[in-house]
């Protein structure tokens, strides 16, 4: 069941996506190769994780080897970094990621962030950041899918406020949003505007990217997650994915262990009984702190500056 989502494009993206956020240049071929011979048909990258070469390495090894073959896989590299708004760097932006993953088309490309930055600079100073011209960005994104080379364009961390601002401009509806979700961060809002308005709801830390500093939800030992688990006889970790797959969400669940790599795909062949399903709503909701750069960064002096 819900092996693959349609896009608003008429495109399927497989439910279960293989994420790579912080995966090591070190070892993430090694990882993404494994999830593909495991069975992940959908690899979720970005330029800012710096590692789309040795992801590009793994992907020909793959298509040498006959394991898969191009157009078995959906990639999606979350592209547009900040740094790169500018309508002149979009093209380029996506022209390196398909040079380094070794590439002709993207299944779906999209805008990291709706902030924006000077071009080569990070969020470690004020002077750092720009007003976003969201519009002019998303008109360059349009041309890469008027191209081919992007056969879907959305965005990531774009709140409910800031996609409307998007379909009220949109000549091409963005279709999907990436975002942090997770049964300690359920996003009800945006799953609803989500669905009015036909873009899909991808989820990234779905786990709630445990051990990382910012993150502070602890989404694998919530009681009414673990106790469900118990009851179903399946991990935590696979009833917070399949909580998202029921809502109607992908996700893009990441790990470096094989072990944990077959378990997070083992998601099908079960599912969340509706009065357990229920119990959901009574999970306290927790947002992270990791909710744009500002607020980690720089503060209400950065926010004042930003939106003053
Ligand atoms: P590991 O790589 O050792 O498996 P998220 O996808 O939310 O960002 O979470 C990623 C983190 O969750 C990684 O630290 C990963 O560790 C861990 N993880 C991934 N799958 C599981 C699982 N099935 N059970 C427990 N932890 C997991």
């Amino acid at each position: 069941m819900a092996r693959r989502f349609v896009l608003n494009t008429g495109a399927e993206i497989p439910s279960v996506g293989y994420g790579t956020w912080q995966s090591k240049p070190d070892v993430v071929g090694n990882s993404v190769y494994a999830a593909v011979k495991a069975g992940y048909r959908h690899i979720d990258c970005a330029r800012a994780y710096r590692n789309e070469k040795e992801i590009g390495l793994a992907l020909q090894k793959l298509f040498e080897e006959g394991v898969v073959k191009r157009e078995d896989l959906f990639i999606t590299p979350t592209g547009i970094y900040c740094d790169h708004h500018a309508p002149e760097d979009v093209p380029e932006s996506l022209d390196k990621s398909l040079n380094d993953l070794q590439l002709e088309y993207l299944d779906l490309y999209l805008i990291h962030w709706p902030f924006r930055l000077k071009k080569g600079t990070d969020w470690s100073s004020p002077d750092n950041f720009l007003p976003p011209d969201i519009p002019a960005t998303w008109g360059a994104m349009e041309k890469l899918y008027d191209s081919g080379k992007a056969r879907a364009i959305g965005v990531s961390n774009f709140s409910t406020k800031k996609l409307g601002d998007l379909l009220a401009v949109a000549r091409v509806r963005p279709a999907v949003n990436q975002v942090e979700c997770h049964p300690v961060w359920q996003q009800t809002k945006l799953h609803s505007f989500c669905q009015s308005t036909g873009i899909h709801l991808s989820a990234y830390s779905p786990l709630g990217s445990p051990g990382t500093a910012w993150m502070k939800s602890n989404v694998l030992n919530e009681p009414v997650v673990t106790s469900i688990a118990e009851k179903l006889g399946k991990s935590p970790a696979q009833v917070a994915l399949r909580w998202n797959i029921q809502m109607g969400h992908s996700v893009l669940p990441k790990s470096l262990n094989e072990g944990r790599i077959k378990q997070n795909l083992d998601v099908y062949d079960w599912s969340i009984p509706d009065d357990l399903l229920a119990k959901f709503s009574e999970i306290k909701q927790e947002r992270n702190k990791f909710r744009g750069p500002f607020f980690i960064f720089l503060g209400s002096a950065g926010q004042r500056r930003l939106h003053g």
